[in-house]
């Protein structure tokens, strides 16, 4: 599975999602052969962050590989971050290579190329992305054969989950991607608040695959971020990483289900 984790806004929760998950496939595959490699396509390199993982420069992240098709892409990756997990990082530079690339014409094809020659090695790939609809998000679906995107109890986050769909729909037809819609997944679920239900019930008969985990508030969440390891990891009791664990699992149902192999 190549997942692109989306979203058309920020601090809706992609990038502990995108940890998470990739930390839960990687410990599945750790001592054996399967492995994963976490690709952060944000400039914010949050995703790096959550496994603290900083690129020391652009030549070392993505923003350089994609600048320069002869680079190695190989010698980017951070191994082993976490269990049976390897990571291409970001870099703040990412923004305005895509921004030059784009203009060249380059860039939507740019992550797909890059991930190319690193793709035998691994069983999945989970890309991270920024919040919102660009180009860069773009080359990251182009590059991936299913999206994940994430809402909250927020009143505008169910139309945010449409936007997605209709945008991998629309990719779909331009052939820019063949990636499939997996999920529709709520987090920072509040499960005594109104809003939550709410949302949840104006995405419910839309057809969208809304998922059946919720992730819900707390306050491991941003205490993993600083303690540089995602949840699941560092507390893999904790009902949120339970959560995240049952969505990945619901995630790799929907995948078999709707992406032809
Ligand atoms: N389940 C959760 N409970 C509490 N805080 C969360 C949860 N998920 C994410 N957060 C926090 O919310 C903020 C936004 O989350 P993040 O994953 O960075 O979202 P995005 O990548 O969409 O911007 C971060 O500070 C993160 O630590
Ligand atoms: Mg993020």
């Amino acid at each position: 599975m190549r997942l692109a984790v989306c979203s058309s806004k920020g601090g809706v929760g992609k990038t502990s999602t995108a940890a998470n998950l990739a930390a839960v496939l990687g410990s599945r595959a750790a001592g054996g052969r399967g492995r994963v490699l976490a690709v952060d396509a944000d400039p914010q390199d949050s995703l790096g962050r959550a496994f603290g993982v900083v690129a020391k420069g652009r030549d070392d992240s993505l923003a350089g590989l994609l600048e320069d098709p002869e680079a190695d892409a190989r010698a980017a990756v951070r191994c082993e971050v976490a269990p049976g997990v390897d990571l291409l990082p970001a870099h703040t530079s990412l923004e305005a290579v895509g921004v030059a690339l784009a203009a060249q014409g380059g860039l939507l094809t740019g992550i797909r190329r890059v991930l190319r020659p690193l793709l035998d090695d691994y069983d999945h790939v989970v890309l991270d992305t920024h919040g919102d609809l660009g180009n860069l998000t773009l080359s990251a679906v182009a590059a991936a054969d299913a999206v994940l995107t994430v809402f909250t109890s927020d009143p505008g986050s169910a139309l945010g989950a449409a936007r997605v769909s209709a945008f991998v729909e629309q990719h779909r037809r331009f052939e820019n991607t063949s990636a499939q819609l997996v999920g529709v997944a709520c987090s920072l679920w509040d499960r005594e608040g109104r809003a939550a239900r709410e949302v949840v019930g104006a995405l419910e008969g839309t057809g969208l695959p809304l998922l059946a985990t919720r992730i819900p508030l707390s306050r491991r969440v941003p205490s993993s971020t600083l303690a540089k390891r995602p949840v699941v990891l560092s507390a893999p009791t904790s009902p949120v990483a339970l959560a995240y664990t049952a969505l990945t699992d619901e995630v790799l149902a929907s995948y078999s289900e709707r992406v032809p192999s």
